[in-house]
């Protein structure tokens, strides 16, 4: 882990804020603190300037599921905006917004223009929040990829909009793990911390 991005105001803060609005959901915390687990494994993929970003985002990216700041129902949104609202950046909110392929979910839920309010830029700072989100489990344990999608899909249900969204989320949580796995390969060749893709 990057110990002195982990320490950068930034982040304390949004680990404060994020375990202040999750509190109810003691489990969403703990999906949260391997998120940002999994993030810190992956620092040396981004830019030095954005490790701190990447934390930070890690840590609010699922703070949309507080009770409190239900209003669409769809997390992305609800937790950017608020977000938004307390004055964190654009570049932080557009992560929390579209984290983990959230467009192709909100397309379908016809709420694509409430998330084109948040800028989606693809990236290395969006494809190692993405990779972090989808190889840590519902309690924070790691997960492959292949048993992160498979896990998904049996608790929303084949009827569900996650499950409908499928095929789109997967080609892109495919490619975004293999960017970043190519990244960590030329940046250090030694990617054993990397989760792999499938067991
Ligand atoms: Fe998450």
């Amino acid at each position: 882990m990057n110990t002195e991005a982990g320490t950068h105001p930034l982040v304390l803060s949004a680990a404060t804020l994020s375990r202040t609005l999750l509190a109810p959901l003691p489990s969403r915390v703990r999906h949260t603190e391997g998120v940002v687990s999994r993030a810190a494994a992956l620092t040396d993929t981004v830019p030095v300037r954005a490790r701190h970003t990447l934390l930070a985002a890690a840590w609010l990216h699922d703070v949309g599921y507080a009770p409190r700041l239900a209003s669409t129902g769809f997390h992305p949104i609800d937790g950017a905006r608020h977000l938004a609202s307390l004055g964190w950046s654009p570049e932080i909110c557009g992560l929390v917004a579209h984290h983990s392929g959230a467009r192709f979910v909100a397309d379908l839920q016809g709420l694509g223009d409430q998330l084109d309010e948040f800028e989606f830029v693809e990236d290395a700072l969006t494809d190692a929040l993405t990779v972090a989100d989808q190889t840590s489990g519902p309690q924070g344990q790691p997960l492959t990829l292949e048993d992160r999608m498979q896990n998904m899909l049996s608790r929303h249900g084949s009827d569900s909009v996650n499950a409908r969204a499928h095929p789109q989320r997967a080609r892109y949580f495919r490619s975004a793990w293999a960017r970043v796995a190519a990244r960590r390969l030329v940046l250090s060749p030694d990617i054993g911390s990397l989760v792999p893709l499938a067991s």
